[in-house]
Parts: structure tokens; sequence; C-alpha cells
């Protein structure tokens, strides 16, 4: 019987991630203070991130050493597997091969912890004693509470309304692991309540809620933030999935053609193609690799946002950052994926997209939804909502392979498992889900308001 789950040993745990900004075609345009309009400094960071953390944000080593007792947590759950989709594959009747990298075997069900231990632990070597986030799904939150436990950190979470209430046990899964969890727009901060004050019944979104737990760490001395994607360092501690998986096709003695994986602000993508890209750029690589990100039509960050200068949150008290935005007062439709209604997106990822190393596509939630149903009845696995949006692209590529005989491999990031989100496939069974496709005019709107608001945005050197 052929191996279907190709599995490495604990030592087989990377021992260091890797770092792009050094490998990447042009220097990543740095963050901006818009009210000094030059680069932040790494003081202004210092506030509410640990040095450690800053030092890695703009760190130009391409290897950075993994600490032991991050490793030994991660051995909990990881190396993860490769896993061959062979019952897709027959399902689709496709001569690709199919594999996925599987994150949703850690706790907390995602590819999220190999961040949130990392920054969990370096917090407790710089002696914080609580970490303050934002969660859209919960996810990420979830996360968080994981490694905030096993480094013994208090963790204050802000959960999007809307997914506080459409999601009650994601919010249970925190506080089993000991987390305080609010619904945002909450009271317990100044920018909270003057959004509450104009609209009692906000939803919430990321924009809001990361100004939210921004605020309680800048306002608190024994609180750091943190942040779940989007910023160098959490994508790099990410790399481990994508320096396993290459072990693991040597192993196989395959290569992938092509990757896929979705997009939120572009952590678990960037985790795995990075250490591909590496090997691409650095002539190791035994095929010309395309990688492909996945975005929901609801919010077409990077397939419909414009390339420009942007705050990371609502309340505009992050740096502004160089990426692809959709306007950093985006309130997304409801979709269930709530881990991909960003309005930004990673500015490493933003810069590799304009630069065409990376091809962006989106879907809407009805043509994902059917998507997720195959794989689970083929494989087995309920994917979450957000990582089927990766499983939808790459079925349409199999099976563009079907009618021209190609056999590529195609490869996968399987972000998370869909446990937690058995009421989005209930309404999808139930005809509920519409199509949401976000407006251009929306975007267009929101983009001449932030050019009104920094009239001198576009001129910035970078
Ligand atoms: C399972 C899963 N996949 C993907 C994402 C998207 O985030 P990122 O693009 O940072 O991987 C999320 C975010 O919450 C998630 O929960």
């Amino acid at each position: 019987m052929d191996r279907r789950a190709i599995l490495l040993e604990p030592d087989d745990i990377p021992k260091q991630w890797y770092n792009i900004l050094p490998d990447l075609p042009k220097p990543l345009p740095p963050p901006i203070n818009p009210a000094t309009r030059e680069p932040a400094k790494p003081e202004e960071l210092e506030a509410i991130f640990a040095k450690e953390l800053i030092r890695q944000e703009m760190n130009q080593e391409r290897w950075i050493p993994i600490p032991e007792e991050v490793r030994e947590v991660y051995s909990i759950w990881r190396p993860t597997p490769l896993i061959r989709a062979t019952r897709l594959e027959k399902a689709l009747k496709t001569p690709a091969k199919i594999y996925y990298k599987h994150e949703g075997i850690s706790p907390p069900g995602s590819h999220k912890p190999n961040t949130a231990v990392a920054q969990a632990y370096y917090n407790m070597v710089e002696g914080i004693e609580r970490l303050t986030t934002e969660t859209g799904a919960g996810q990420w939150g979830s996360a968080l509470a994981f490694g905030c436990m096993l480094f013994g950190l208090k963790a204050t979470i802000y959960m999007v309304k809307a997914s506080y209430y459409q999601k009650p046990y994601r919010k249970t899964l925190m506080q089993i692991w000991g987390a305080e969890v609010y619904p945002s727009p909450s009271d317990r901060t100044q920018y909270g309540r003057s959004v509450l004050e104009k609209d009692p019944d906000s939803p919430g979104s990321l924009g809001i809620v990361i100004s939210e737990a921004i605020e309680d760490a800048a306002t608190h001395e024994d609180a750091n933030y943190s942040l779940g994607s989007v910023l160098n360092h959490v994508l790099l501690h990410q790399t481990v999935t994508g320096l396993e998986a290459k072990k693991q096709f040597e192993l196989i003695d395959d290569y992938p053609d092509v990757i896929y994986g979705c997009v939120g602000g572009g952590s678990s993508f960037s985790g795995l193609y990075w250490p591909f890209y590496y090997d691409k750029i650095s002539g190791k690589a035994l095929k010309d690799v395309d990688f492909v990100a996945i975005e929901p039509t609801a919010c077409p960050t990077l397939t419909a946002g414009e390339y420009m200068y942007d705050h990371g949150d609502t309340a505009r008290m992050t740096p502004l950052l160089k990426m692809h935005t959709l306007g950093h007062e985006f309130i997304p439709p409801p979709i269930h994926a709530g881990g991909l209604r960003y309005h930004g997106d990673a500015p490493t990822l933003c810069l590799l997209v304009k630069e065409g190393v990376v091809k962006a596509r989106a879907y809407n939630q009805v043509e994902v939804f059917e998507a997720a149903a195959l794989f689970a009845r083929t494989e087995g696995l309920v994917p979450a909502p957000e990582t089927a949006h990766g499983i939808k692209a790459l079925i349409d590529d199999a099976i563009k392979c079907r009618e021209t005989g190609e056999e590529k491999t195609l490869l996968l990031m399987f972000s998370g498992h869909g446990h937690f989100d058995m009421q989005a496939y209930e309404d999808f069974f139930e005809g509920k889900l519409p199509p949401y496709e976000y407006p251009k005019k929306a975007v267009k709107k929101s983009i001449e308001k932030l050019k009104k608001l920094y009239p001198w945005i576009m001129q910035l050197p970078y």
C-alpha cells in the first residue's frame, strides 16, 4: 500500500526559522509613523511588543534560532504530517498528486500556535505578565490562550462580537485555557466605547478589535500586545511548516509545482511557501514552483485593494504599513471565514504579489463551501472555512490537470479544522449562504477617504 501520511521524527522539528527579509526582490517598505512621516523607530513599538519580537521584525538575518523551550512545546503536535489526498484525487479523476500539510492537529486546531507559543515565550522571558490580543473567528485567540497558559501568562482576548455569538465554543476553549474573553466593541476601552456610542449594535470587525487590544496593552504597564498575522516576526515563526514540508518531499522524492494557501493576513500561507521561495531564488528548487494566495470575494484585499500605505487598525493606532488595502474603516460582510475578513495583508506578501512572484485569486463562500464539502466527503477531514478557500483553488487546478493530462504535484496549506464551524456548514447545506462580493465602488470610496486624510501618503519615498 502507498504511504499516505509522510511523517517526520521529533528531531526533525526545525531548529531555526527562515526570515525572508534579506531575500526579497526589493527592500520592504518600512512602517511609517504618520505624525513624523518617517519610518517608525523600534523604541516606538516597545510600549506594546517584546523587544526580541521587534528585533525579529526588522532583522536581516536569514536564519533565526528557535529556543529549545519553544521546540519542546512544538513537540506536543509537531512535526505535523504531510498527507497525500488520494481519495480526493480519485474523486476528481485527476492525474495531479495532491498533498496537504496538516496544521489542524495542534491543540487549538490550526497553525496559529506556531507563533503564539513563541510570542508567549519571549514575553515571559522579558517579564511581561499579561498579553492582550484580538481574535476574529477565535482560532488566533484560542492559540494565544494556549501559548500563555503554557508559559504562565494571563491572556485578555477581545473577540469580534459577531463571532463571539456565532462561535460560543471557541470562547469556551479560550476560557478552558485560562483566558478572559470580551466581545468587541466592548466598554473596556475608550475606543470600544466610542464605537458603541455611534452604533450600539456594531457587529465589530478585525480593525476595531485590534484597536481595543492595542489600547489595553498601551495603557497597562504589565501587559503587551500580540498579533496573530501580518507582521514579519509572526510569519517567520510559521516557517516551521514549510521547512518540515521540504524534508517530507525529500523523503518521497517529489517537489511541488504549485503551493496554495488562504490569506487573512498571510501567515499560514507564508509559513509554507517562504522556504520554497528561498529554494527558488537560491537555485535549489527542483521545479519552477508557483505560489497561489486565495481570499474571499467578500474581502478581496489582494485582488481588488490598492497597494499603498494604510493603518493596520480602525482607530489608527498602528503605524502605516505598505500593503494591499480595502481601507482601514472596512466593515466586512458577515461571511463565515471570520479569519479572512481583514482589510490589509502582510507587507511581505503584498510586495511579492506586486512583483508577480505570488498570484492571487478570490472565490465566493458558496463555491468555497462546495469545495470544503467535497474534501470532507473524500478525505474525511472537515476544513475550517478559511482553509477551504485554498482547497477550492487547488480543486479547480486539479480539474484542469485532468483536462490537460498534466501530472502536477499540488501542495495545500491545511491551516485548520472546522470543528467549531458547524453553524457555517449547516447554513451552507440549508442554502442560506449568499455569494457575497465586496463592491468595487466601496473600495474606491474608502481609498479616496484615506488619501484625503493623509494628502502626502502617495508621495512617501517607499
Ligand atoms: C484556520 C485559519 N486559516 C487561516 C487563517 C488566516 O490567517 P493567516 O492568513 O494569517 O494564516 C485563519 C485566521 O484566523 C484561520 O483561523
